[in-house]
């Protein structure tokens, strides 16, 4: 087990985005990292479908701490996206536990759940999950209704976060009025509109061109410079070296989870029948 540092940069919020003041931080393993925030032990998650029953999650175990930054990769099939639907506490596994912030997800009420939904953690899905006939701002309005937010602010703070991934221009445009990368520019504005200390993001450059998927990097990558905790899931291996920690699922396991992005290491699991 790694010793982790602790060395201040705790901040629970992010803090606007653009212009950076920071100054990245030396090397990865010397990173402050904070308290442990996700603990999942030995979870399962069984699909049944009539007969046949899918097993999804065999048995995962996972510990992650503030402000670390995640790669999630594996084949198409391995459980990435059911993993995370379990982490974001969208869905609930058939056997193991999970503590949120040293908390037993499996005893929270309704209220509880919904708070950790709502302010702790912004979603990136796979599928963008964007209301088609919805502006850009209303998009991004949407978790802050859920949050009960008033109208007035609501909309002050959506076209705060569209100003700072560059879409300051695109505030009335519909989903189908944009490109792929700004639909996921959107997709990420409203992930981060509540101010969440924990991105989880699937495939968020998925069928993005290499230069949009970068631009999307270097969001999440000034993200983690303001102390937020990263997790995504890649297949691409120019997207998974943006972070400091990589790991990966096979059929519903844990292959490897290692600190950094070691080349060899993927294409051994890549190459693995
Ligand atoms: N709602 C569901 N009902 C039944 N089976 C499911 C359901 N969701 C996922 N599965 C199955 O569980 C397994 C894991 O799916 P999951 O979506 O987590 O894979 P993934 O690693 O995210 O794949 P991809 O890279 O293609 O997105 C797959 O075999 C899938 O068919
Ligand atoms: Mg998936």
């Amino acid at each position: 087990m790694l010793e982790y540092w602790s060395i201040g940069f705790q901040s629970n919020f992010i803090t606007p985005l653009l212009p950076s003041s920071i100054t990245p931080m030396p090397a990865d393993l010397t990173r402050p990292v904070g308290p442990l925030v996700i603990d999942i032990e030995n979870i399962t998650k069984d699909y049944v479908m009539g007969e046949e029953t899918v097993r999804a999650l065999r048995g995962v175990s996972l510990q992650i701490h503030k402000n670390e930054y995640i790669a999630i990769m594996g084949p198409s099939g391995s459980g990435k996206s059911t993993l995370m639907n379990m982490l974001g506490c969208l869905d609930t596994p058939t056997s193991g536990r999970y503590e949120f912030n040293g908390k037993n997800v499996a005893e929270m009420n309704d209220d509880e759940l919904a708070a950790i939904r709502n302010r702790e953690i912004g979603f990136v899905f796979q599928t963008f999950n964007l209301l088609p006939r919805s502006t850009s701002l209303r998009n991004v309005e949407l978790p802050l209704i859920y949050a009960g937010i008033d109208p007035d602010t609501r909309e002050e703070m959506a076209v705060h976060v569209l100003h700072e991934v560059g879409l300051g221009d695109r505030m009335n445009h519909k989903p189908n009025e944009l490109s792929g990368g700004q639909r996921q520019r959107v997709a990420v504005a409203r992930a981060l509109v509540n101010k969440p200390s924990i991105i989880l993001a699937d495939e968020p450059t998925g069928n993005l061109d290499s230069k949009t998927g970068e631009e999307i990097m270097a969001l999440f990558e000034d993200l983690y410079q303001r102390g937020n905790t990263i997790i995504l899931v890649t297949h691409e291996r120019d997207i998974a070296v943006h972070a400091r920690r990589t790991v990966h699922l096979r059929d519903g396991l844990i292959e490897t989870d290692h600190a950094g992005f070691i080349p060899e290491l993927d294409l051994v699991a890549l190459e693995r029948p």
